[in-house]
């Protein structure tokens, strides 16, 4: 399994901080944002990583990262020149991935969870992770059937089918990289994760699993502020 870390975007909902850095290395307590996605990485075992960063401030991606000897893994770095949506990691990380599956991140989650398990006993399809959010609209949304099963999954929906956001962890077969060619972009110029889900979903091999502990989408102020809070809790109690 190789894995991605998707760190693009322009950060505009944090202006004015990111017109001198990147979203996804602002601190959350003290470490880069894009510390604890990759951190989420490393806890499966996965050990190459195409970080795919925007051309402004890719330099201080180099810095901070470097080669991923320090971390124990092996870093590929891509740009991605224009934000074209998150389906397009898979497109510009096409020789990367080769004939293998894939695991993406997306540089501004963090997770509580180890999702070793997850990614270890994954054969084929995709997997996709479900929480429970009070702000649903900001997100890919998952409606279930009366046996809740996974039916459909609308982004970014005006009247949400559930309370069941999906976050930012997707594991896929190799079949990824074809299905992300093939998108068309939605109304909004971009190439949409959903519906990659969506075809995984139709074909009946789309697994939704659930995140059982906290999960941040750090990408507003307010959010960051609550990881902040929470990486701050955790870390002060385990030193007592
Ligand atoms: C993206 C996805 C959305 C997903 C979210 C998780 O949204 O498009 O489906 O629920 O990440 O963080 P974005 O944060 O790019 O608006």
């Amino acid at each position: 399994m190789k894995g991605i870390i998707l760190a693009g975007g322009s950060g505009s909902r944090l202006q004015p901080l990111t017109k001198v850095t990147s979203k996804q290395l602002l601190p959350i307590y003290d470490k880069p944002m894009i510390f604890y996605p990759l951190n989420t990485l490393l806890q499966t075992g996965i050990t190459e990583i195409l970080i795919i960063i925007a051309p402004d401030h890719a330099g201080d991606f180099l810095k901070i990262l470097g080669s991923g000897k320090e971390f124990g893994c092996k870093f590929t770095y891509e740009i991605q020149d224009h934000p074209g949506g998150l389906a397009e990691a898979f497109i510009i990380g096409k020789n990367f991935i080769d004939d293998d599956n894939v695991a993406l991140i997306l540089g501004d989650n963090l997770y509580e969870d180890d999702f070793s398990e997850a990614v270890k006993s994954f054969q084929s399809g995709g997997r996709v992770f479900a929480k429970k959010v009070t702000d649903a609209k900001r997100f890919g949304v998952v409606e279930f059937d009366a046996q809740n099963r996974a039916i459909s999954i609308e982004e970014k929906p005006q009247t949400p089918k559930s309370d069941f956001a999906v976050t930012g962890f997707y594991i896929y077969d190799n079949s990824v990289v074809q299905k992300a060619q093939n998108l068309q972009p939605s109304p909004r110029g971009e190439i949409e994760i959903t519906d990659i889900n969506n075809l995984y979903l139709q074909a009946g091999q789309l697994d939704v699993a659930f995140v059982p502990g906290e999960w941040f989408d750090t990408g507003t102020f307010e959010s960051m502020f609550q990881a902040n809070v929470f990486e701050r809790t955790r870390q002060m109690s385990k030193k007592t």
